[in-house]
């Protein structure tokens, strides 16, 4: 394995018992990259991150962190480790600024109050660092395990599905926080099964099925190698409109999701009109174009569509 990689495996096995919950992963992942693991649930994220932290032995293989190795070298990789842990693991009975100097002083850091005064600017926690974290909204929260998570100035951070159970603004403003990390030398290591936050942020991402990396690149190369675009037409009557649809050469694919009929084509502006004329019958009420995105490809790699609790449909 070479040095030049932030993070590394190589036919990385995890097996709890009877689970092969990592059926040998592989990974190399470029330092300053900002790469995204994704899958739905179970499919073995967390024990990827885990591993990689130094907190769980692999079955068998080889994962390394700037060259080494996480279970023979734990005392080199871990100052490189930053993480976010999918379960929040903040003392709520103290303060923002009193979790940050916890942590300061685990790591014998120094200049500690100028530090933290930083990080909790970079998170735009400097109004609410002195209040408790029982106070705080879970939004706020998350920015707070990240600042804390950087205080020590890792070269790696993890964020194990960061956005969970965070609503709409709490989503954008974190999202929002982490593109500002975006270009500072920080290899970003982001786990999730949301196809759009991974589109946003990610430089590469890895498609993880069944323990297995089954796609790798970049967001915008997985939709190019799947091709093509959606037109979706809301029909009153979808069901009879998707046998006439499966004789059309042109039409790659045809599904209905509620009563909206999804056709895949080779070039949507090239196919509409015809689409339409031929669809009058079934009743039109609306129709839409759109090309390729991140989670029709996640769906062609994989064979399944994830909902947006993370569950396998
Ligand atoms: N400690 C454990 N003992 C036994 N099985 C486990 C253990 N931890 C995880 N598993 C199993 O290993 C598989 C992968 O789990 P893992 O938590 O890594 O998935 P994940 O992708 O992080 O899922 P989620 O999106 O739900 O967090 C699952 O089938 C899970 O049930
Ligand atoms: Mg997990």
């Amino acid at each position: 394995m070479t040095q030049s990689f932030a993070v590394e495996t190589k036919a990385l096995v995890k097996r709890y018992r009877s689970v092969l919950a990592l059926a040998g992963l592989d990974l190399a992942i470029e330092p300053g990259c900002f790469f995204g693991l994704l899958g739905p649930n179970g499919a073995g994220k967390t024990t990827a991150v885990s591993i990689l932290c130094t907190l769980l032995r692999p079955t068998s293989g080889e994962a390394r962190i700037f060259g080494s190795d996480v279970v023979d070298e734990r005392p080199a990789v871990r100052p490189h480790l930053g993480i976010v842990f999918q379960d929040p693991s903040l003392d709520t009975e103290l303060t923002g600024r009193e979790n940050l100097e916890i942590h300061a002083r685990l790591y014998r850091l120094s200049e500690r109050g100028t530090r933290i005064e930083r990080m909790l600017e970079q998170m735009a926690l400097t109004r609410d660092a002195d209040r408790r974290v029982a106070a705080l909204s879970s939004g706020m929260r998350r920015r707070l395990e990240i600042a804390r998570a950087l205080l020590h100035e890792p070269r790696v951070l993890f964020l194990d599905e960061p956005t969970v159970g965070l609503d709409v603004h709490a989503r954008r403003s974190l999202w929002e926080r982490l593109e500002q990390l975006r270009g500072s030398g920080l290899t970003l290591f982001l786990t999730t099964h949301a196809m759009d936050e991974a589109a946003r942020l990610c430089d590469r991402v890895a498609i993880l099925n069944e323990g297995r990396v089954v796609a790798t690149g970049a967001p915008q190369e997985l939709c190019q190698q799947v091709g093509g675009d959606h037109i979706e037409l809301e029909l009153d009557r979808p069901e009879e409109a998707l046998p006439l649809l499966r004789t059309k050469p042109n039409v790659q694919d045809a599904w209905i999701e509620k009563r909206t009929v999804m056709v895949k084509v080779k070039h949507a502006p090239t196919e509409l009109v015809a689409l339409i004329e031929e669809l009058k019958p079934q009743g039109i009420r609306a129709v839409r174009m759109r090309e390729v995105n991140l989670e029709d490809a996640f769906v062609h790699f994989t064979g399944h569509k994830i909902d947006t609790a993370g569950n396998l449909e």
